[in-house]
């Protein structure tokens, strides 16, 4: 068996166990009768990188010192929206996601711990791989989706090179801004994480924030080969 299916069960074995936790005690002010986090209303998220450069030790024997994983079976946290690794840590913590390691590593931080962690792995850029097959059958559900089977492009909350929707509206003052921020990029991601958190999204294992049931939505339509497609493309993004 290997690591990514280990994880996979030891998740399926705590997921009661979280379910009971969200029931006893929902987090103040986000607990509400669906039982997901709703991050729709979330502000961007501003930390202290060099703080939390002191903060991260522990993160660093399987996230590695600048974010990127010194596994394949993890994501890369280097170069992700800071927003996006906040909602992470705080789905963690408050259990709405839940992770045989992660739940108890997120346990221990602060609300500002985990505002200065996510500024500072934010502040790396992301992995680079290159070498993209334009043709691939994972390039083109990724660019184009596949309409017939209700499979959305991925680019398009994802971005064309993975590093977020263009134009990035975010930073146009005054405007209504789309919650840009709050999403990952995908870029330089390992082919065993995609493959795990596409399976976990399509279980429905990874459904506790309002965000990941966007995803959770759109996993839905995809098959193993679809999954398998998309993750021997994205690593060379
Ligand atoms: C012993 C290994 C280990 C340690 C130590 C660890 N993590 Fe993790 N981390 C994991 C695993 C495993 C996952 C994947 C969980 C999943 O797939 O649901 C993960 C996932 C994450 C994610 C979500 C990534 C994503 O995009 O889905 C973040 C953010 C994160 N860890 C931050 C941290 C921080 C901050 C620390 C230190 C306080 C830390 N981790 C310590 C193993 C570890
Ligand atoms: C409608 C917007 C939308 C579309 C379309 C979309 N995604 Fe996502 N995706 C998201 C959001 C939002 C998240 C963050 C979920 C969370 O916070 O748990 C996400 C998360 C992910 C993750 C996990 C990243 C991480 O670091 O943990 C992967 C992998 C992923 N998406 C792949 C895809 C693929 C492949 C497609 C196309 C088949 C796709 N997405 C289409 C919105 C979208």
């Amino acid at each position: 068996m290997n690591y990514a299916s280990t994880v996979l069960l030891a998740l399926l074995a705590a997921a009661p166990i979280a379910a009971f936790a969200q029931e006893a005690s929902p987090p103040a002010g986000t607990g509400t009768p669906t039982g997901f986090m709703d991050v729709r209303a979330i502000r961007p998220v501003a930390g202290d990188a060099k703080a939390g450069a002191g903060k991260v030790t522990i993160c660093s024997a399987c996230h590695g010192h600048s974010g990127m994983a010194v596994v394949p079976e993890l994501g890369n946290l280097a170069g992700q929206p800071a927003t996006y690794l906040y909602i992470q840590l705080k789905a963690f913590k408050d259990g709405y996601r839940s992770d045989p390691v992660m739940s108890g590593q997120a346990a221990r931080l602060s609300d500002e711990d985990m505002r200065d962690i996510a500024a500072y792995y934010a502040s790396f850029a992301p992995a680079s791989h290159g070498g993209t097959d334009t043709s691939s059958p994972g390039a083109r559900l990724y660019r184009e989706g596949d309409p017939g089977r209700g499979i959305p492009p991925c680019q398009g909350c994802h971005g064309p090179d993975a590093r977020g929707p263009r134009p990035f509206v975010a930073d146009v003052e005054g405007k209504p801004q789309p919650p840009w921020f709050t999403y990952p990029y995908l870029h330089g991601q390992s082919a065993n994480f995609v493959t795990k958190a596409l399976g976990d999204f399509r279980a429905g294992v990874r459904a506790g924030t309002s965000n990941a049931r966007i995803m959770q939505g759109v996993a839905q339509g995809l098959s193993d080969a679809d999954i398998q497609a998309l993750s021997a493309y994205l690593p060379h993004l």
